[in-house]
């Protein structure tokens, strides 16, 4: 089956080469628009096997489009496919910020979303996907079964969207961030250990961590608890860690909900 992709911008690419690295697209099945053409010719010759096509030529030859277009460019991207847009269609969007109803209501497309994450670049990271009210069940399978190479496909409801997200696409920022500052305050706490060594540390520590996690099946209990011996060292900037932590947590979930509410009152689809 040929996918076509509209817009070729940050995430669009990101799709586009872990699916083909992944060998979830054969090569040559890639159809691919970008308004500004630069950008995709450079895609297209670093990626093998993706066809550089206006947008209605993307949609008439696929059955299967992502619509990787910022918020606020959807309504124009949408005008400029027009009828080619059919029920025959499955149509994905990417952003929050655009409610099922609302994008199905401007297409005669059977409609999806899925919130990708740069974690998808390595083959990992959770895919979460919505569903519109005319997908079928045939396109759920095609969906998920597409994104398995290169993510866990999570089907969620349209409401639980924003914090899933802000864990599966924005986490890997908001744990690099976290990791950073991690790295910065030992360099600072003992000078004589650089940044360099210092983040050196930190990153192969997160990622055994990671693995402790993910390969032994340890809970987050369970490392604490391994590693936290009562009245030691560890245990105390644990214990003052778990008053700290949350409040700066429940300021960022509380932030990007208000965030994306602010900019959905001024998005025009
Ligand atoms: N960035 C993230 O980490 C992330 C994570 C999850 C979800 N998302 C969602 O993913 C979507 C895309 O975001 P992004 O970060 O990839 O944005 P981006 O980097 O700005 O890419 C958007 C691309 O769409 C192209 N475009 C705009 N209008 C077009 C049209 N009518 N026809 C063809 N191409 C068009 C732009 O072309 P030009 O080259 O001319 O600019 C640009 O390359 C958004 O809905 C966003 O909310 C993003």
């Amino acid at each position: 089956m040929d996918v076509g992709f509209i817009g070729t911008g940050s995430m669009g690419s990101l799709l586009i080469r872990s699916l083909v690295r992944y060998g979830a697209l054969r090569p040559g099945a890639v159809w691919a628009a970008n308004r500004t053409p630069a950008k995709l010719e450079r895609l297209a010759s670093e990626v093998p096997g993706v066809h550089p096509a206006p947008a209605r030529e993307v949609v008439r030859r696929c059955p299967l489009v992502f619509l990787c277009v910022k918020p606020g460019e959807t309504g124009a991207a949408l005008e400029e496919v027009g009828d080619d847009l059919t029920p025959d269609h499955l149509l994905v969007i990417l952003s929050n910020m655009l409610p099922l109803e609302a994008v199905e209501a401007r297409t005669a497309a059977r409609v999806a979303k899925v919130i990708p994450s740069l974690a998808h670049q390595v083959g990992g990271g959770v895919a979460l996907i919505m569903y519109g009210n005319r997908v079928r069940p045939a396109d759920r399978q095609r969906l998920e079964r597409l994104l398995a190479p290169i993510a866990r496909p999570l089907v969620i409801r349209e409401h639980q969207g924003r914090t899933a997200a802000d864990i599966t696409s924005c986490g890997p920022a908001f744990l690099a961030c976290v990791l950073q500052a991690m790295a910065r305050a030992a360099a600072e706490a003992q000078p004589d250990l650089p940044l360099p060594v210092a983040e050196a540390l930190v990153r192969e520590t997160a990622l055994a961590t990671a693995r402790l996690l993910a390969e032994d099946g340890m809970t987050f209990d369970e490392v604490i608890a391994r590693i936290s011996v009562p009245g030691g060292i560890t245990a105390e900037a644990v214990r003052l860690l778990a008053e700290q932590v949350p409040a700066a947590w429940e300021a960022v979930f509380r932030t990007t909900r208000e965030v994306e509410e602010e900019k959905r009152r001024r998005l025009r689809l």
